[in-house]
């Protein structure tokens, strides 16, 4: 079988490798050096953009318009792109044999590739019903959404069952941002989910009232405190029930799950130190295996700021891990040092005519300030989070770029708050003043 050897080699083809991609070549990289092997058919992209405009019915989002770096503002970078700076995209092939002490990859056909440091930046890839067993999860039109190909599924089922009912699962990110993506489709959404309010591990229940809220009027029904446990198919094996935990069936025509994302770093296991469900890292993204870097979902790096380790899912510390990671390899070369990363968490969702931004820890007392009525016709308001003292955490719905900017200012100087009534408030004067 075919044997190919790179100076570097990226595994996955996601926001990360398109964004170490750049800057390799800002760095300096010579033609035919750098390989990326992705799994998926098409080069690095946006992924945000596929819970967002790619379902929309106008102003839809299509490749090669969101290929990376155009989520930050950067130059897109088109197939055209790798082939001119003598990268190698190595699409559509899946590595499933890794072995870091041989420094050799292996993909589905068999094909080999050797590397002189690689970056691991394979993602997450979705939890299914059917991993707990859910009775009837292998129906037909039940969703997920990680890539493109289950974008196109879903956009297809979207023509197919024209006015028909949704059910999302989960009222996490997907949840939201899909609901209002298949409602603005015109479809019936119900959202079904467990605990008492939607995206509880960033939101508060004041700030998920206001999005319940919201949400209630633009027509999406939302059912707390229960979880699906079984579906319902047609003879010709497609979804048309949800059976909850608490006995009520829900009718539907598509079923569209998000409960969560799991690193994928199962080629790795046994070979490479893990932490917190990742890869473990240094603040370079450097591995405990030399010449192996993790970054993106898959890297359980030190965040300094908190003094912690942790992992992130969200696109702002993919690109910049993928960056970090970079110029520490090239540094490396030239016997020279670069700055640790200095994380501070940025997380952000968009859906129906709603923005938000967070920055910083959702830790200690929050409190909620602006106007937060989901029937008022520009509603603006947002949250902080006081630990020992200080602000470390900030959110806003909203913001103007400058009043988000404000925000990300608030969670990384942590400025001292006693009085949270004198908080609440200044509101978002407070953060504008320092
Ligand atoms: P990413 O998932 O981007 O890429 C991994 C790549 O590796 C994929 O191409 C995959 O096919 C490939 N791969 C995996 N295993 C492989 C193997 N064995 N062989 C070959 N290739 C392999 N975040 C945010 O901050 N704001 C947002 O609005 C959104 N929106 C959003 C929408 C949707 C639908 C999803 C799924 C996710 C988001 N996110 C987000 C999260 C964000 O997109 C995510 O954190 C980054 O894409 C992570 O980047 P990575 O490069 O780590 O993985
Ligand atoms: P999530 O962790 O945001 O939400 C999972 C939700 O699943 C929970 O809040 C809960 O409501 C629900 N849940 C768990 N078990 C359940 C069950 N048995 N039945 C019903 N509901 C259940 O995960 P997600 O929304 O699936 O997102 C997947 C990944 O994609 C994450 O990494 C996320 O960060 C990323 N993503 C991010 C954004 C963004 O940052 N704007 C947007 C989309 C996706």
């Amino acid at each position: 079988m075919a044997e190919k050897s790179f100076k570097y080699v990226i595994i996955g083809g996601g926001v990360s490798a398109g964004y170490a991609a750049r800057e390799f070549s800002k760095q300096g990289v010579k033609p035919g050096e750098l390989a990326i092997i992705s799994k998926e058919a098409v080069a690095p992209y946006e992924r945000p953009a596929l819970s967002k405009a790619y379902l929309f019915p106008e102003g839809t989002a299509r490749l090669p318009g969101f290929h990376v770096c155009v989520g930050s503002g950067g130059e897109r970078l088109l197939p055209e792109w790798y082939k001119e700076k003598g990268i190698e995209l190595i699409l559509s092939t899946e590595i499933v044999k890794a072995d870091l002490a041989a420094k050799t990859l292996v993909s589905a056909a068999g094909e080999i590739f050797k590397y002189h440091i690689l970056i691991i930046a394979t993602g997450s890839a979705v939890i299914r019903l059917t991993d707990f067993g859910v009775q009837g999860a292998d129906a037909k039109n039940i969703f997920y959404l990680r890539e493109i190909d289950d974008a196109d599924k879903l956009v297809q089922v979207i023509k197919e069952k024209k006015n028909g009912k949704v059910v999302i699962v989960g009222g996490g990110y997907i949840g939201l941002e899909l609901s209002a993506a298949l409602r603005i489709n015109n479809l019936d959404v119900t959202m079904v989910y467990p605990e008492p309010w939607c995206m509880p591990r960033l939101f508060t229940a004041g700030i998920a009232a206001f999005y319940e809220g919201y949400y209630a009027n633009k027509g999406v029904k939302i059912i707390k405190g229960t979880v699906a446990v079984g579906f319902n198919a047609d003879s010709n094996g497609e979804v048309k029930e949800v059976k909850l935990k608490d006995g009520r069936v829900l009718e539907a025509d598509i079923v569209v799950v998000g409960v969560g994302g799991r690193p994928l770093v199962t080629l790795f296991k046994g070979q490479v130190e893990e932490e917190k469900g990742g890869i473990k890292t240094d603040a370079f993204f450097k591995t405990s295996v030399s010449d192996v870097y993790a970054v993106g979902d898959v890297a359980t790096f030190p965040m300094k700021l908190y003094n912690d380790i942790r992992r992130v899912e969200h696109v702002d510390h993919a690109r910049k891990s993928a960056e970090q990671a970079v110029k520490a390899i090239k540094s490396n070369e030239e016997g020279k040092t670069i700055d640790v990363y200095d994380y501070l968490p940025f997380f952000y969702s968009r859906s129906f005519d709603l923005s938000w931004q967070f920055y910083g820890d959702n830790v200690g007392d929050a409190v909620l300030f602006g106007d937060n009525d989901p029937a008022s016709p520009n509603p603006k308001f947002g949250s902080y989070w006081i630990k020992d003292g200080k602000v470390v955490g900030a959110f806003l719905e909203g913001g103007s770029p400058d009043e988000n900017k404000a925000i990300a200012k608030v969670a990384r100087v942590q400025p001292p708050a006693m009085n949270l009534d004198l908080l609440t408030k200044e509101g978002l004067s407070f953060a504008c003043k320092i």
